[in-house]
């Protein structure tokens, strides 16, 4: 399922094209970082280098260079070393990564400093995402620098640094049948999760033991990581939107809201399911938990080529804030509420982000000043919210400390969108069901 060397080669292609004449991009990858002392983080390549190469070693350097005679496309990349790989692990190398990874050229990552400044003279634009390694930035001017101190000779140094977001980032916001496929499954493997987790939850047990079996079902599909910290909030927990601490105990007459997604072949699954400790909504949980669903549904409505992203988040906010009116939780004509964002109290996010390689995905929301029209394979999700906070005390106490997501990842397609999350159930006679052995 893992994206081929050809498709790799073709996105490459499809980047040189949109490149200037005379120029070069070059794309750093990410570093080991450490945790403590001499252990690191499990190493995630950076989602560009990936994209571009399906390389995922630390210390590489990709480097294009559109109708380049010799080879336009040039990997730097650790070398082989017997010693160090018979402690940390194999090495592609230089020869394994033309061999393996479709590159035309492949140095030591020790030689670029000798290298670079050579493939970058004579260019006048050179694209590279400054701003997010202040060592690597300080590399790139210098090797710069070095042409402007020859310019005596007759050499020019590129007078245009342009950051290659613009180009990548566009081609990576269109997703391709094969990056769906995998983005399906990835959706597949996390709704099984959840569903596990509402099975195995039980007043008494902890916020903990969701996110171990969340883990463990991802893990045994296949996909090692999470694609970011599972949030398991119950109770008021759930209305920190960020919560990961995740070791309360699980209350009976509490919701639990669950967000995490795993990472399959590098693409996130992004999923929020809130169901009951004890398996059975109150009357006050219900009502809330149904209102988001008709939110989300309202907003799905809203996801096909011809809307604009902005439409989906209106759709929510005139449902919730009917429906809040409705429940007495706010008080005012809907037209003004909306007007004034009232709103904002219970529902303080938008209706979701873009979704991919990473889990917010890169790609501008807006386009020329005005919000982006959806077109087919963009992912997204859908995730509207209702947070009652527990020290809101405009509202009648039964309803503090309620909160609620649902959140779903979908596709856009020729005439509407895929849910590619549908895979655990959100109608909460359903999630019932399931969590009393019935589904
Ligand atoms: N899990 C992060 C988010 O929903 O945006
Ligand atoms: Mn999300
Ligand atoms: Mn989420």
């Amino acid at each position: 399922m893992k994206i081929t060397k050809s498709e790799h080669a073709r996105r490459r292609k499809k980047l040189m094209r949109s490149m200037d004449r005379q120029s070069i991009a070059i794309v750093p990858g990410a570093r080991e970082v450490t945790r403590s002392r001499d252990t690191e983080y499990p190493f995630r390549q950076d989602s560009d280098l990936f994209y571009l190469t399906g390389f995922e070693e630390p210390d590489a350097v990709l480097v294009l260079i559109p109708g380049r005679r010799q080879g336009q496309v040039i990997l730097f990349c650790r070398d082989r070393d017997p010693e160090m790989e018979l402690w940390n692990g194999y090495r592609a190398g230089p020869e394994g990564a033309v061999a393996y990874y479709g590159v035309d050229d492949s140095f030591p990552i020790e030689d670029m400093d000798d290298i670079l400044p050579g493939l970058i003279e004579g260019k006048h634009r050179i694209y590279y995402s400054m701003g997010h390694d202040d060592a690597f930035d300080q590399r790139v001017m210098g090797w710069v620098n070095q042409i402007r101190r020859l310019a005596r000779t007759g050499t020019t140094p590129p007078a245009d640094f342009t950051d290659l977001a613009f180009l990548l980032h566009q081609q990576r916001l269109i997703k391709s049948a094969a990056e769906v496929r995998i983005m399906r499954r990835a959706g597949e493997i996390s709704a099984a999760a959840h569903c596990r987790a509402m099975r195995e939850c039980e007043p008494g047990r902890f916020e903990y033991h969701l996110e171990a079996a969340i883990q463990h079902c991802f893990a045994q599909h296949g996909a090692r990581f999470p694609a970011y910290n599972s949030i398991v909030g119950s109770g008021a927990n759930a209305c920190i939107l960020h919560y990961t601490e995740n070791n309360a105990r699980l209350r009976d007459g509490d919701l639990v809201l669950i967000d995490a997604g795993c990472e399959f072949h590098g693409y996130a699954a992004d999923i929020t399911r809130t169901f009951p400790v004890n398996g059975r909504f109150s009357p006050e949980q219900r009502a809330i938990y149904d209102l988001v669903l008709e939110a989300q549904s309202a907003a799905l409505s809203r996801v096909k080529p011809g809307s604009n992203w902005n439409q989906p988040h209106a759709a929510i906010i005139r449902v919730i804030t009917r429906g809040l009116v409705k429940l007495g939780l706010l008080e005012g004509r809907e037209r003004d509420l909306i007007k004034s964002e009232s709103y904002r109290d219970f529902y303080m996010h938008r209706s979701g982000h873009w979704l991919g390689l990473d889990v917010h995905d890169v790609g501008d929301y807006r386009v020329d000043g005005r919000w982006r029209p959806l077109e087919p394979g963009m992912v997204l999700t859908i995730e509207p919210g209702i947070y009652i906070s527990p020290e809101n005390t405009r509202v009648a106490k039964r309803w503090r400390g309620i909160g609620v997501r649902i959140e779903d990842d979908v596709v856009i397609t020729a005439n509407g969108c895929e849910v590619l999350t549908a895979g655990v159930p959100k109608l909460a006679d359903e999630i019932e069901a399931l969590m009393a052995g019935n589904g």
